[in-house]
């Protein structure tokens, strides 16, 4: 879900409109604005996009300030009404959230028998009720009935408040989900992402979790639910605006695809050092002496960002020789860990946000564990929690589904390998062969970018089909579930992922003439191995579209997907990128909504 919030001299609508636009990704089942105009509120709220609340909004929705939100149901069914703002019975009260109130009930039963009517299923408008409650026990400013009210909720929360008797300010409170403020001339913003900033200001202020923060055209005040001051300091936001635009492309999906020789080379500029044939990696705070003394690596994290971390495991164990192995961060933070003082942990969230990979990594803080995060968004929750890592630099990612967040979270697990390994036995002579490799990997993107037409027309073949498996080995393995899961996620066609080997143990039932394959059939030590998968499959009958460093006989392929060679242990990233453009090209051939695929979320922000 998305907040946006506006205080100052202009209409808040048109503003709110644009940020809540670029908070799309975030959620889109419903969208609804507030402003404050002449002592009342105006309110307007759809089920649907953001682009339709900005149709159903009369030319007269003036005022100001304004906050607005973008929603991902938990709560309730996408309708109207249980879209954000959600106000208190007089109407003088607006909140948008995010997060979740655990204890929304009871606070609800007890709001009803004060003769409080509700008008939707959301937890949210409990928060609306207990302010206007705050203000009928005697509170006489907006802070102090938001604290009044808040002292009450337990769960979590990123909020705004808006009240039409105070028109100057709003009222934004953290705890477990992400709020900044924007600092403007003589106005102010507040969002849940720096995204729906752009354009506006580069000046942000984090809130920390358990802050509020009074927001007026002139500045603003932090402070606790105690009402203690606290102390902030603005960053400024560094990133690349222009990366938030689409351009001349067709969806962000295609423009992050083609985004990737460029974001790989960011993802390494200034990290090679070819001196001592190694990685520089200045931002995981850890002395050589503590590096060398890690016996084991743990990564977490949740959808692709996880598929990146079994590379990871590989590339570490491969490149490093230290035990390490990825898990789910959802499954990993419900089933009592064992927390190890010489284990690192490594969170990956493109995002920053997610809400299973961040609780994994309190759970492991909490418990002595030392956390590492590979984050892309800069200044996100996640990068803030952790004890040092490493940022991706890939600008922001807003299709829905990741792929150069993929392919540059996959190079810095390279990196962080090559830095470990060189502390231990890995050779300068590999080490070198491994920074070559990487200073080759932006060309051969290319490359296989422009076998973009071949790819385009083998999808269309693919969108037909209405289950397609996905098998690789090795370092093809976590590829293909990364592959299946892109097919899924974009074009709704069923994909299912399998380690090669583990066909003959089951799905082998499945393939037929009607059941296409796509196989990753690298050249390397295990070539033999899948190429006996390949005719195993065709002897069912089953077609086959392998993803190889040569064209493979037609009899073992029906269709081969050639990409260029690089080092076994950075294969996987060119290997991965024909599977991005398959899953793409086949979205587009059903006509799906391809940056925002239906029942998805960018970043999932609740559990
Ligand atoms: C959501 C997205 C996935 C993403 C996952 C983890 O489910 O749809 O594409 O891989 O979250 O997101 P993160 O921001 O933590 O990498």
């Amino acid at each position: 879900c998305g907040i946006v919030g506006y205080v100052g001299s202009q209409d808040a609508a048109p503003i709110l409109i644009e940020g809540l636009g670029r908070l799309e990704y975030r959620g889109y089942d419903s969208a609804g604005v507030a402003v404050a105009s002449r002592g009342g509120l105006k309110v307007r709220k759809v089920s649907g996009r953001v682009a339709d609340l900005a149709a159903d909004l009369p030319a007269r929705f003036k005022g100001s300030p304004g906050i607005g939100h973008t929603r991902w149901a938990t709560h309730g069914e996408p309708t109207p009404e249980n879209a954000h703002p959600h106000t208190d019975m007089a109407g003088r009260i607006a909140v948008v959230h995010n997060g979740i109130i655990e204890n929304a009930d009871e606070l609800r039963a007890k709001l009803v028998a004060d003769g409080v009517e509700f008008t939707s299923q959301t937890d949210t408008e409990t928060v609306a009720h207990l302010v206007a409650a705050a203000f009928a026990d005697g509170a006489t400013t907006l802070e102090e009935a938001v604290r009044a009210a808040l002292r009450q909720v337990v769960g979590a929360y990123g909020l705004a408040v808006l009240d039409a008797e105070h028109p100057d300010r709003l009222v934004v409170a953290r705890n477990g989900s992400p709020v900044l403020l924007g600092i403007g001339e003589k106005e102010m913003f507040v969002a849940s992402d720096v995204a729906a900033l752009v354009g506006y200001t580069r000046q942000v202020v984090y809130l920390d979790d358990g802050e509020l923060a009074t927001l007026t055209a002139t500045g603003y005040r932090t402070f606790t639910l105690d009402d203690r001051s606290t102390a902030k300091s603005p960053s400024t936001i560094d990133w690349d605006v222009v990366g938030a635009e689409i351009g001349d492309n067709a969806h962000f999906l295609i423009k992050e695809i083609n985004e990737q020789p460029r974001t790989i080379a960011r993802a390494l500029s200034g990290r090679l050092d070819e001196r001592f044939d190694t990685a520089h990696l200045g931002g995981l705070n850890l002395t050589v002496r503590e590096a060398r003394e890690i016996k084991r690596v743990k990564i977490l994290g949740c959808g692709s960002a996880c598929y990146a971390g079994e590379l990871g495991a590989q590339l570490i164990e491969d490149l490093a020789r230290v035990p390490a192995s990825a898990e789910p961060a959802s499954e990993f933070r419900y089933r009592n860990p064992v927390v190890e003082p010489d284990t690192l942990y490594v969170a990956v969230s493109q995002s920053g946000e997610t809400i299973d990979t961040l609780a994994a990594v309190q759970e492991l803080q909490r418990k002595g564990g030392r956390v590492i995060g590979i984050v892309n968004v800069v200044g996100s929750t996640i990068a803030r929690q952790v004890d040092g890592g490493i940022y991706l630099h890939a600008g922001p990612e807003m299709s829905v589904a990741a792929t150069k967040s993929f392919t540059s979270t996959v190079v810095a697990f390279v990196l962080l390998a090559l830095h470990f390994g060189r502390m231990r036995d890995l050779s300068p002579s590999d080490g070198r062969r491994i920074i070559t490799g990487l200073q080759r990997l932006p060309d051969q993107v290319s490359e296989i970018l422009q076998n973009e037409a071949h790819i385009a027309e083998i999808a269309k073949e693919l969108a037909q089909a209405s289950s397609v498996m996905y098998v690789g080995r090795r370092r093809g393995w976590p590829v293909a579930r990364e592959g299946a899961q892109k097919l899924k996620e974009v074009s709704y066609v069923h994909a299912e992922a399998y380690p090669s080997a583990e066909l003959k143990h089951g799905p082998l039932a499945l393939i037929s003439p009607e059941m296409p394959t796509v196989a990753l059939v690298p050249d390397d030590e295990l070539l033999d191995k899948n190429t006996s998968t390949l005719s195993e499959i065709k002897a069912r009958k089953g077609p086959v579209i392998a993803v190889a460093h040569r064209e493979l006989p037609t009899e073992l392929a029906d269709r081969t997907i050639v990409v260029p060679r690089n080092e076994p242990e950075l294969d996987p990233i060119l290997l991965s990128i024909p599977l991005q453009l398959l899953a793409y090209h086949a979205a587009v051939a059903l006509d799906r909504d391809v940056d925002k695929p239906r029942n998805l979320a960018k970043s999932v922000t609740v559990e």
